[in-house]
């Protein structure tokens, strides 16, 4: 049985001083057992985040990583630092991160190869444009991001992978996916995983849909077989809302 995830990617909001009156607000609430809740927080936010939700059951994860291990690359950050701060999750592949920062298939490869590398758990997100959609090309678009994505990755660390389709005309746009449509690319990304590995792994692997997904949604959403929680951008910015969006997972 796969464990419905909802993750919240807070993409660069919430200063520090915003994350501690969220956390502290949203720790004040029983989490549920069922459903495994994670904060996706800026670097500024993930100690905050890290330090607080200790014992609460909430994953922390970072939005971001770069793939070498240490060195002359300012800026950046790497796996070695996100795991000594507890980061479960690194989101990868975002598609905020490949239009505005260039970020190749091949990087993202690389980054899921570094997190594994020293025990965190990639969401790698994949997706269509809309004129890929438009023009029929969005099943290719997404096999040929996983294949990429995955490739050189051991079938061990691919089973505990989170993979998420969001589709890059329904990211903050109000459009989401209608929840059929979520549910069949969903099914031809594990379809993907089934012909590069296998049943167990194909099985095993998370799938999320994301993509201005809302509490009034997440219900229909989470009713299908292949969707396995959200990535959630704008809705996970007010506890209430993440709230509901746990509640209703
Ligand atoms: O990673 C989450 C995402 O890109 C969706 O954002 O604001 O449409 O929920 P949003």
């Amino acid at each position: 049985m796969r464990k419905p995830l909802i993750a919240g990617n807070w993409k660069m909001n919430m200063t520090a001083t915003e994350t501690e009156d969220f956390i502290d607000q949203l720790l004040t609430n029983k989490l549920p057992d069922d459903v495994e809740a994670a904060v996706c927080g800026p670097f500024t936010s993930l100690t905050i985040l890290s330090d607080r939700a200790k014992d609460s059951g909430l994953k922390i994860g970072a939005q971001n990583v770069y793939f070498e291990e240490k060195g002359a690359f300012t800026g950046e950050v790497s796996a070695a630092m996100l795991k000594d701060i507890n980061m479960t999750y690194v989101i990868t592949g975002h598609s905020e991160r490949r239009e505005i920062f260039g970020e190749t298939d091949s990087d993202v490869n690389k980054k899921n190869k570094a997190v594994l590398s020293v025990g965190m758990i990639p969401i790698v997100c994949v997706g269509e444009t809309d004129e890929e959609r438009t023009a029929g090309k969005h099943e290719e678009k997404v096999q040929q991001q996983v294949t990429s994505a995955l490739q050189g990755l051991k079938e061990d660390d691919v089973k505990e992978l989170v993979i998420a389709y969001e589709p890059i005309w329904a990211i903050g746009t109000g459009k989401s996916a209608s929840s059929d449509d979520a549910n069949a690319m969903c099914e031809i990304i594990r379809d993907t995983v089934l012909n590069l590995y296998n049943q167990a792994t194909a099985e095993n692997v998370r799938i999320l849909y994301g993509g201005s997904v809302k509490p009034a949604t997440i219900e229909d959403l989470m009713s299908k077989e292949h969707v396995d929680g959200a990535l959630v951008g704008g809705a996970s910015l007010k506890v209430d809302d993440y709230l509901q969006l746990l509640a209703g997972a």
